[in-house]
């Protein structure tokens, strides 16, 4: 049984002048342990399928499954870092990362004490009773994605949590992720923009057309587990991101 599945997505947004069709069709699935990429151009609708995913929004058509039950429209069943980090200003650091852990049922206690074991862990040592207006932009992403990585949820979607971080952190970070993914191995459905970052973390990858998206391909990537920083020299590599270079160019030439 798939952990995740989409089945025929379709969104519409009605505005007051007129309607406009984000996404056309979108069927996908992420399996038990696995890691899928959606990587498409700006725009294409893959923060609004995620949105879907999370239950913020009903698509005009399709159902979103989970464990085999239909979820489409409910909220709270995923563990979900949205593209900006949306961090509570008024509450601490250590408390926006126990919040979701809290809202998902755990005891206040334990969700501070995992916040403040894992905060030094994404070199946040020492912010724990900071307020977010002191982080910088990245910061803030390393908080709202430890928040969505403690949160207790079975399938966790990220937003390109990695964008607003510089080249070598965010090499870390990505390093850092895959780190602990293979030690837990949680379903995650991820997002970004780079094919490198794709190609380096995932099990498998959907290309998204310009919108309305569609799938354009599903690729399954070849390297082997635990996943070496190295992979990228290996001719396959090469290959796979030249292909999902042409097919995202033609995007943005049509
Ligand atoms: N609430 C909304 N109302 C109308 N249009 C929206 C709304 N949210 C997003 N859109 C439009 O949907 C399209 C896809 O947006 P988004 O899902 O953020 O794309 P991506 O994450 O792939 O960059 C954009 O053209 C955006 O303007
Ligand atoms: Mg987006």
């Amino acid at each position: 049984m798939n952990k995740l599945e989409l089945q025929g997505i379709q969104h519409t947004f009605a505005g007051k002048k007129q309607r406009v069709t984000v996404l056309s069709d979108i069927s996908l699935h992420v399996k038990e342990g696995e890691f899928v990429t959606i990587i498409g151009p700006s725009g294409s609708g893959k923060s609004t399928l995620f949105h879907i995913i999370g239950g913020l929004v009903t698509p005009t058509a399709g159902d979103v499954w989970l464990d085999g039950a239909k979820v489409t429209g409910i909220k709270g069943l995923i563990s979900y870092m949205p593209q900006q980090p949306a961090l509570f200003p008024w509450r601490t650091i250590e408390a926006n990362v126990a919040l979701a852990q809290e809202v998902a049922g755990v005891p206040r206690q334990d969700a501070v004490a995992k916040a403040r074991e894992w905060l030094p862990k994404v070199g946040l040592a020492g912010y724990e009773q900071e307020l977010p207006h002191v982080l910088s932009g990245g910061m803030q992403q390393r908080v709202s994605f430890l928040r969505a990585l403690l949160s207790p949820q079975e399938v966790m979607c990220l937003d390109e949590p990695f964008g607003s971080l510089d080249a070598l952190t965010r090499q870390d970070m990505q390093a850092w992720l895959l780190n602990i993914w293979e030690k837990n191995r949680r379903s995650i459905l991820f997002v970004t923009h780079s094919i490198e970052e794709a190609l380096f973390l995932s099990d498998r990858i959907y290309v998204i057309s310009n919108k309305p998206a569609e799938i354009l391909e599903e690729l399954v990537v070849p390297f082997a587990r635990p996943r070496q920083e190295e992979v990228n020299l290996e001719p396959a590599f090469h290959k796979l991101r030249k292909h999902i270079q042409s097919l995202l160019r033609q995007e943005v030439q049509s």
